[in-house]
C-alpha cells in the first residue's frame, strides 16, 4: 500500500535523490502502482516528477530530465484508491501555484465536498484523487508559515492521513502529520528521514521517533519539533534481517526461516514444570483476564486464519467461548460485548486499518483489548491494552508465511496462559509445553518436503482450480492454503471444511479439479478419509497431507505428503508448510511476481 519518504540533510547535500529513491525502494514490498517525488533544486524551485509503474520508471524519467539534486525531498509510492492508475493521480500533488507539494497515505472521506467548495473558490484540480484537496487547502490557508497552514487544513479533513508537505514559499523544512496512518522520523547522523515504514530508514539509523495520531512534525535541517515531547526508540530488527540473502524471493526465505522464527516466538516464554506460558505483555491485565468468559478475535486475511485456529484452541483447552470475526465486519455487526469480553486483534503489521478499527470500537465499548503483532511500536501495539509480540523478524513478502506460523504459536501460548488460569490441568499444560519445545525441529523436518512440493507444483501446474479441505484444526489451514495459492499464483482455490463439499462443492469435482486434503492423524482423521473417498468416487485428483507412518492414504490419494507426528493443536503449524511451498513453486512456474503479487499490498492501511 502507499509509501511515504521524506529527506532533509544538515548541509543541503547532493545525495537527496539517491537516498530518497533507495528508501522508497525499501517500501516496494508494500505494493504500489505508481511513484513520484518533489524536491528543492539548489535554485530554490521545487521540481516534481511522477511515473506509472515501478520506481525504475520514475528513475528513468529523472535521469532523462537531468534533475539537479537538492533537498528537502518528498517521495511516494501510490496504491490507487480514488482515481485510476495514471500519472496525474500519482503523488506528489500540488496546489494551483505549483509552490506546495503533498504526499499522502490514507483516505480523505469528505474530499468531494471539499473539492466542490475549493473549486467554487477558484482552485483548479488536475487529478481524480482525494489527496489533491490537501494541497489546495494548504494553499488557501498559507500566510507565510507552512506548519500553520497544514494545521488549519487538517482541521477541515475527515478520514485518515499520513502526509508530508514542502513549499518553496517556506523552504528548508518538511511538515508531516499523522492520523491513523503510520509515520516515523529516522534520526541519522547528518540527516532526517521521514517514512511510513521503518524498513525505509533502517540502512541509515535505528533511532526513530514515531508520530502519534493528531501530531504534526516540523523537520528542519538540524532539528525537528513535534507538539508533544517524544521518546527516542530503537528499531528492533537489524538491517541484515531485511536482506534477501541468496534466496530468489523473500517468500522462500521466510518459509525456510520458520524454525528460527517460531523459536523466537517461544523464547523465554515457557515454564515446562508448571505447564504454563509466561507472557510479560499480559501482566498488566492478568487479573482482568481471569474474569473474561468470551473472546472475540479480529484479523484480516492470513491473520484471520490464525484467529480461526484460536477459536478451536481457546474453546478446547481454555474453555472460553471464542469467535473469530473478519475485522472488516467487526464494528458493523451488532456484536454483543460486555465487561467479561476480551477482544484479541491479530496482525503482522499492526497497521491494518480494519483491525485497528475493531480495536477502537471495542475499546470505546469498555472491552479489554489484546493484540498479537510482529511490529514493535506499531499502532496496534500502542493502542491495545496488552499483548504478545510474535518476534518473527521483518516479513517482506506480501504473502504471509512465517508471520502466520508465529501467530499460531503465539495463540498456543495465549491458550496455555488462559487455560492454566482456568480448567487446563498441569499434565495437559506440560504435554503442550514439551511439544512446543520440539516444534522448531519438527518444522525443520517438515521443510524437507520442498523438493516433493516443487515436483507436485510441476505435475499440477496446468490446473486452474483447487479445492482445499480440512476438518477441525485443519479447516483454517485449508483456507490459508487456498489463500496462499490464490494470492501468489492467481489461480482460483477454495478452502472448505471436509464435511461440507457434499452440500455443494462436490458439484465442481471432476478429473480437472484437484483437491488438497489435509488429513493428519488426529481426532477427525477417519472422517476426513471418508471425505477423500467421496472425492475419489467422482474422479477428482487428490493430494493428501498426512502424518509420517500412516501409509493408508497411498492407496487412495494420487499423491501423499508426510508431516512429522505431533499433538493435534500443533498440527496446523506443520501442515501449512507444504501448502506454502506448493503455492510458492506453483507461482514461480507461472512466472508470477512472487513477493509483490498484482493488486495487493503488504500493509492494508485503508478500509
Ligand atoms: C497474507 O498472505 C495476505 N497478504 C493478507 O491477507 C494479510 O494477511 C492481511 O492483509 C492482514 O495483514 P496484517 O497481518 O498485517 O494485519
Amino acid at each position: 500500500m502507499c509509501g511515504i519518504v521524506g529527506y532533509i540533510s544538515r548541509d543541503a547535500d547532493k545525495r537527496s535523490i539517491d537516498i530518497g529513491i533507495e528508501a522508497l525502494k525499501r517500501l516496494e514490498y508494500r505494493g504500489y502502482d505508481s511513484a513520484g517525488l518533489a524536491l528543492f533544486e539548489p535554485s530554490g524551485r521545487i521540481l516534481c516528477q511522477r511515473a506509472v509503474g515501478r520506481i525504475s520508471s520514475l528513475e528513468k524519467k529523472i535521469n532523462g530530465n537531468g534533475f539537479l539534486t537538492g533537498d528537502p525531498i518528498i517521495l511516494h509510492t501510490r496504491w490507487a484508491t480514488h482515481g485510476n492508475v495514471c500519472e496525474a493521480n500519482a503523488h506528489p500533488h500540488s496546489d494551483c501555484t505549483g509552490n506546495i507539494f503533498v504526499v499522502h497515505n490514507g483516505i480523505i472521506e469528505n474530499y468531494l465536498a471539499l473539492k466542490e467548495q475549493l473549486a467554487g473558490e477558484g482552485h483548479l484540480f488536475s487529478s481524480g484523487t482525494d489527496s489533491e484537496v490537501i494541497a489546495h487547502l494548504i494553499e488557501k490557508f498559507f500566510e507565510g508559515n507552512l506548519e500553520e497552514a497544514v494545521r488549519k487544513s487538517l482541521g477541515c479533513l475527515a478520514g485518515t492521513y499520513g502526509l508530508a508537505v514542502i513549499s518553496s514559499d517556506d523552504p528548508g523544512k518538511i511538515v508531516a502529520a499523522r492520523l491513523s496512518s503510520p509515520l516515523l522520523i529516522g534520526l541519522a547522523e547528518d540527516h532526517f528521514l521521514l517514512a511510513s515504514d521503518a524498513s525505509a530508514v533502517i540502512s541509515h539509523t535505528r533511532k526513530v521517533v514515531y508520530l502519534d495520531d493528531g501530531e504534526i512534525a516540523v523537520i528542519n535541517r538540524d532539528n525537528f519539533t513535534i507538539i508533544r515531547e517524544k521518546k527516542v526508540e530503537e528499531i528492533e530488527w537489524p538491517e541484515e534481517q531485511y536482506q534477501k540473502d541468496d534466496f530468489p524471493h523473500y517468500m522462500l526465505k521466510e518459509i525456510v526461516e520458520q524454525p528460527l522464527s517460531i523459536e523466537q516466538t517461544l523464547m523465554g516464554r515457557l515454564i515446562p514444570e508448571e505447564g504454563k506460558a509466561k507472557l510479560g505483555g499480559l501482566d498488566s491485565v492478568e487479573r482482568r483476564l481471569r474474569e473474561v468468559d468470551k473472546v472475540y478475535i479480529a484479523g484480516c486475511g492470513t491473520a484471520r486464519h490464525a484467529g480461526l485456529l484460536g477459536e478451536y484452541l481457546f474453546e478446547e483447552y481454555a474453555g472460553i467461548r471464542t469467535r473469530c470475526e473478519a475485522a472488516s465486519e467487526f464494528r458493523y455487526r451488532k456484536t454483543l460485548l460486555d465487561d467479561k469480553t476480551a477482544l484479541l486483534a491479530i496482525s503482522q503489521s499492526g497497521e491494518t486499518a480494519d483491525t485497528l478499527a475493531a480495536i477502537r470500537d471495542a475499546r470505546a465499548r469498555g472491552v479489554v483489548t489484546l493484540g498479537i503483532t510482529n511490529v514493535v511500536g506499531s499502532t496496534q501495539a500502542r493502542e491495545t491494552d496488552a499483548g504478545v509480540y510474535t518476534r518473527c523478524g521483518p516479513e517482506i513478502g506480501v504473502a504471509s508465511t512465517k508471520a502466520f506460523t508465529s501467530q499460531v504459536t503465539a495463540l498456543v501460548l495465549f491458550t496455555l496462559f488462559l487455560g492454566r488460569q482456568r480448567q487446563l490441568t498441569v499434565t495437559t499444560g506440560q504435554r503442550i509445553v514439551s511439544e512446543l519445545l520440539r516444534l522448531p525441529s519438527l518444522v525443520t523436518r517438515t521443510l524437507q518436503c520442498e523438493m516433493q512440493m516443487r515436483l507436485l507444483a510441476e505435475k499440477y501446474q496446468d490446473f486452474d482450480n483447487f479445492l482445499y479441505l480440512g476438518r477441525k484444526y485443519s479447516y483454517p489451514i485449508a483456507r490459508e492454503g487456498a489463500h496462499k495459492i490464490k494470492e501468489t499464483a492467481y489461480v482460483h482455490a477454495e478452502g472448505c471444511r471436509g464435511g461440507e463439499p457434499k452440500h455443494c462443492e462436490l458439484a465442481l469435482i471432476s478429473e480437472n479439479f484437484p483437491s488438497i486434503c489435509i488429513a493428519p492423524g488426529d481426532s477427525v482423521y477417519e472422517k476426513m478419509v471418508s471425505n477423500i473417498e467421496e472425492i475419489k468416487a467422482r474422479r477428482g485428483p487428490v493430494i493428501a497431507i498426512t502424518t509420517e507412518g500412516n501409509h493408508e492414504l497411498e492407496g487412495l490419494a494420487d499423491d501423499v505428503v508426510y508431516i512429522p507426528e505431533t499433538i493435534e493443536p500443533l498440527t496446523p503449524i506443520l501442515t501449512i508448510i507444504p501448502l506454502q511451498l506448493f503455492a510458492y513453486h506453483f507461482a514461480v512456474l507461472r512466472g508470477c511476481d512472487i513477493d509483490k503479487p498484482r493488486n495487493l499490498a503488504k500493509s492494508v492501511t485503508v478500509e
